[in-house]
């Protein structure tokens, strides 16, 4: 690691500065660079089930670092992050920071905001995260294998402003589609692709089947969860213990409220803080009440004597910059998701077509990953707002995913939603949801469904911010 001078710690925190308040930061990109983290895309062999050793799954590995799941990669608000992508796969590959606000250069969408990175070659990747929270990291490019067999990472911007808690946790939850062997069987069946995506055989908390931890007696303990799976929709409640929502999506939510129970969908995330049980050896443990009978995704044991500590004691974190719309001066865009009314051809891709047409976005599927995209869905002017009037016509949720920017929920014609803010909303069977944003970073910014077989097989789109 480089030791940043002084001086160029504050040239980071003016880009922060400057980017909060809605400009372009690329040109200042240069200003301090640390020494970039070697990352590796590669494959080794893992136990997830308990039992057998998985050949072929695929992983990212610091350099020198153990064969294991994907590091949990930690930067600073507003300090310069870089990293080298070394592609030791046997196809391209490319990494996505999922709900970073970074230049779109940085963002890892192949062929729109950068060229993949083949088998033996390398990418630099080099941002300043202006925003604190608990996000991920993931391959955008052949994405339905990459993404199954493992390379699916969390990423944590931490601010000095942090509260610290007595213990923290970060929980990757994902499933793996294993045969009794504990050896990869097909990634995904065409007529769940169709429906609400194939689901994993084996279901994992950090590469482990229900792991459990230890956290102090009658400490509060933070839970970092960020739910990147293929398909699979959580339920979450934990039993044994309080506990309370402080972030979802990365973003600090206004008012604290006790985690009754959560419905936290692929790509999206949720930040915790738990009163551990006062006696040694209680328990605690998550749950996902979503499957017929409620699955354990973790526990956590009480550990010492108790340290006493309250959920009352427990404030908002600080929020993230975000610029308010004005609604008033908005302009509209509508966006329907529907199934394909025809099946529309496929273009083969080298960041992997998975040769179906299930999936639209205003009637438009994806044509795949290539290096002729469809005209994006809507071209933004910088520093305008816009309201995205958001259409569920299929029977199924879709997690909807922005790109490079946060939007503001502002209303739904099936529930009361709060104004938060996020990069990835659930709407629900038959929902209408309105999100508002400023433009706010050029660029094209992809926007699709983070049901990985929804996106690949055609509800995938892009918007334009110039
Ligand atoms: Cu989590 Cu387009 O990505
Ligand atoms: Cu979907």
């Amino acid at each position: 690691m480089v030791v940043l001078s002084r001086r160029s710690v504050l040239k980071a925190s003016a880009v922060a500065g400057i980017y909060g308040a809605g400009m372009g930061v690329s040109r200042f990109l240069h200003a301090a660079q640390p020494e970039p983290l070697s990352i590796e895309a590669k494959f080794i062999s893992a136990m997830v089930d308990g039992v057998h050793e998985t050949k072929k799954m695929a992983t990212y590995a610091l350099t020198g670092g153990q064969p294991a799941m994907p590091p949990a990669l930690r930067m600073q608000r507003g300090k310069p992050f870089a990293a080298k992508l070394i592609n030791h796969l046997d196809d391209a590959t490319t990494i996505h920071w999922h709900g970073l606000r970074i230049p779109n250069a940085m963002d890892g969408v192949p062929f729109i905001t950068q060229p993949y990175v083949y088998q033996g070659d390398t990418f630099d990747y080099a941002f300043t995260p202006p925003d604190a929270g608990t996000f991920w990291y993931h391959p955008h490019c052949n994405t339905m294998d990459q993404i199954s067999m493992g390379m699916t990472g969390m990423l944590i911007v931490e601010d000095p402003k942090d509260p610290v808690f007595d213990a923290e946790i970060d929980l990757n939850l994902r499933d793996f589609r294993l045969g009794d062997d504990g050896q990869f069987i097909a990634l995904f069946k065409p007529r769940d692709a169709a429906r609400a995506g194939t689901f994993g055989t084996v279901r994992t908390a950090n590469w482990q089947v229900e792991p459990r931890y230890d956290a102090p007696s009658g400490g509060l303990l933070r839970i970092r969860i960020a739910n990147t799976d293929v398909t699979r929709l959580y339920n979450m409640r934990l039993e044994g213990a309080e506990a309370v929502i402080v972030a979802l999506d990365g973003q600090p939510v206004p008012t604290i409220r006790p985690l009754d129970m959560a419905v936290v969908a692929p790509g999206q995330r949720i930040d915790l803080i738990v009163k551990m049980p006062e006696s040694e050896g209680q328990q605690a443990r998550l749950m996902d009440l979503r499957p017929s009978t409620p699955k354990v995704v973790a526990s956590f044991r009480a550990t010492g004597a108790s340290l006493k500590r309250s959920l009352g004691d427990v404030t908002p974190l600080t929020p993230n910059p975000f610029q308010t719309p004005d609604l008033k001066n908005a302009t509209h865009i509508p966006l329907v998701l529907s199934a394909t009314a025809e099946d529309a051809p496929v273009r083969p891709s080298i960041c992997g077509s998975i040769g179906y047409s299930f999936w639209a976005i205003n009637k438009k599927p994806w044509a795949g990953d290539n290096d002729d995209p469809t005209a994006p869905l809507a071209e933004m002017k910088l520093g305008k707002t816009y309201v995205i009037d958001l259409e569920n016509s299929t029977p199924q949720a879709h997690p909807i995913h922005l790109h490079g920017m946060n939007f503001q929920v502002i209303a739904s014609s099936s529930r009361t939603v709060e104004p938060l803010i996020s990069d990835t909303y659930l709407l629900l069977p038959d929902e209408k949801v309105q999100l508002a944003l400023v433009a706010d970073n050029p660029g094209d910014w992809l926007i699709h469904c983070h049901i990985i077989e929804h996106q690949k097989t055609g509800m995938t789109s892009y918007v334009r911010v110039s």
